[in-house]
């Protein structure tokens, strides 16, 4: 069975953290899925992590739905929430209806994410009263990156810190059913998760959060332009491919692979006959 919207708001109620992990692909999803993590959300990180743009502003549309159609092939458990990319929610109530539908209707996503607070409320609401469950993002809004001028940490002062209450709480009110806490002052999260009903799922923003997401990329350690301070290298999987990589191209080069382990045998007889036949038509 699934993970459903009201398992992932009862988790907080009985204290149990919540784990969320993006994914971007059929093969990583189905592993996350296996290994039991139950929100899966297929992040306009992709567009840094896996198609090397230098924000995440350069995402579109249909590059989050083809990714988000990988991903929903893979998680038959999780719960896949697919990020509105930039400009895809911002222009009209309708256009945000039609993306968020296309995640869902197309892409077989079970929920949506978009970034910002009190100023998205509103379409927050409309795509919520439609049947589609939406996850708010607020602190650092990488979409934003262009005016908060870098990836900086965000509700630092008293006032930033009571917008970004006010953002929690507008996002909660308009229905949205967990809210991402990006690069926040650790005391500042748990403020507001104290305050919401809804789960919190922080990412540099401190243990207190109802549940954790991360960078599946950063995890592994697969992207090695930067790791950010609130990452955890699990493992360096950038390392493992580079020596598998050298150690296949040296056995290719040294003709030590493929072996007939790998290779397909055929009949002796049938080789002869193959190469009489030959023979003949010369
Ligand atoms: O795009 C993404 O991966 C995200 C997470 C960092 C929350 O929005």
């Amino acid at each position: 069975m699934r993970v459903s919207i009201s398992q992932i708001k009862e988790m907080k109620q009985r204290g149990q953290r919540i784990a969320m992990l993006t994914a971007y692909d059929y093969t990583t999803a189905r592993a996350l899925d296996e290994a039991g993590v139950p929100m899966l959300l297929v992040g306009d990180s992709l567009g840094m992590v896996v198609l090397g743009y230098e924000s995440t502003v350069s995402v579109t549309m249909e590059e989050m739905v083809h990714h988000t159609k990988a991903v929903t092939r893979g998680a038959k458990q999780a719960l896949v929430i697919a990020d509105l990319p930039f400009l895809a929610y911002h222009l009209s109530t309708e256009q945000a209806l039609r993306n968020a539908g296309r995640f869902i209707q197309e892409a077989g996503a079970q929920a949506v994410k978009l970034e910002g607070g009190v100023k998205m409320a509103e379409t927050v609401r409309r795509i919520v009263d439609c049947g589609i469950p939406v996850m708010g993002h607020i602190g650092l809004t990488p979409q934003s990156i262009n005016q908060l001028g870098g990836f900086k940490v965000q509700g630092k002062t008293a006032s930033t810190a009571v917008d970004l209450i006010r953002d929690a709480e507008a996002l909660q009110d308009a229905g949205a059913f967990a809210v991402v806490l990006e690069c926040v002052p650790a005391p500042l999260a748990r403020l507001a998760t104290e305050r919401l009903s809804i789960p919190t799922i922080g990412i540099g923003a401190g243990v207190h959060c109802d549940g954790q997401v991360q960078v599946v990329s950063d995890l592994l350690g697969l992207f090695s332009d930067f790791v950010p301070k609130h990452a955890k290298q699990y493992v360096r999987l950038a390392d493992l491919i580079k020596e598998a990589a050298t150690s296949y191209s040296a056995d290719v080069t040294a003709g030590s692979f493929p072996t007939a382990k790998e290779s397909f045998a055929m009949d002796e007889r049938v080789v002869e006959e193959v190469r009489r036949q030959l023979q003949d038509k010369n």
